[in-house]
């Protein structure tokens, strides 16, 4: 039986396809420390604002959290699936400075600007990720295009809110 432990597969389990497939679990776990760090930002981001108009942001990156931590969860559903072993915590680097706490827990479009970057930043790679699958992962490809449905909700949504503050001068 050709095909070796695996059996005869099609598609990304197969055989000829290894090389890619390890591509493309190096691509999710991107997208899963990408989750998990924003899943930290945003925890931070709803606490931490001071302020009567800092509350909108907070209820909203409160919802954020719980979808985020769900994204986090799919991507490492999908390593798992394609024979890749989810990272352990010793292997995340952190990559979002323009989400670290402002100087003055008042400024809310600091927190704002750095949540429309971290989903432009996961707008950016699904998209590489929902590229790269097609015609070899559709599986993948279609769970990623649900994330990235979600990821330009969250930015639309916060676009709005900065056009607010731009509006009356203070953004
Ligand atoms: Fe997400
Ligand atoms: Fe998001």
């Amino acid at each position: 039986m050709a095909g070796g432990v695996r059996g005869s597969t099609t598609g990304i389990l197969s055989e000829e396809n290894t090389q890619q497939r390890e591509e493309l679990i190096a691509m999710l776990r991107k997208a899963y420390w990408m989750e998990i760090e924003t899943v930290m930002s945003y925890i931070a981001g709803s606490i931490n604002p001071d302020g009567v108009r800092a509350q909108e942001i907070i209820e909203s990156l409160q919802e954020d959290i719980q979808e985020e931590l769900g994204h986090a969860q799919r991507f490492a559903g999908r390593i798992k699936e394609l024979y890749g072993v989810v990272p352990g915590s010793q292997e995340f680097a952190a990559e979002q400075s323009y989400l670290q706490p402002p100087e003055h827990q008042t400024d809310v479009v600091h927190v704002i600007k750095g949540v429309i970057e971290a989903e432009t930043g996961a707008i950016e790679h699904y998209n590489r990720i929902i590229e790269f699958t097609d015609g070899l992962d559709f599986v993948t490809q279609d769970m990623v295009i649900e994330i990235l449905a979600d990821e330009e909700g969250h930015r639309r949504l916060f676009e709005g809110y900065l056009r607010e503050y731009e509006a009356e001068g203070l953004a």
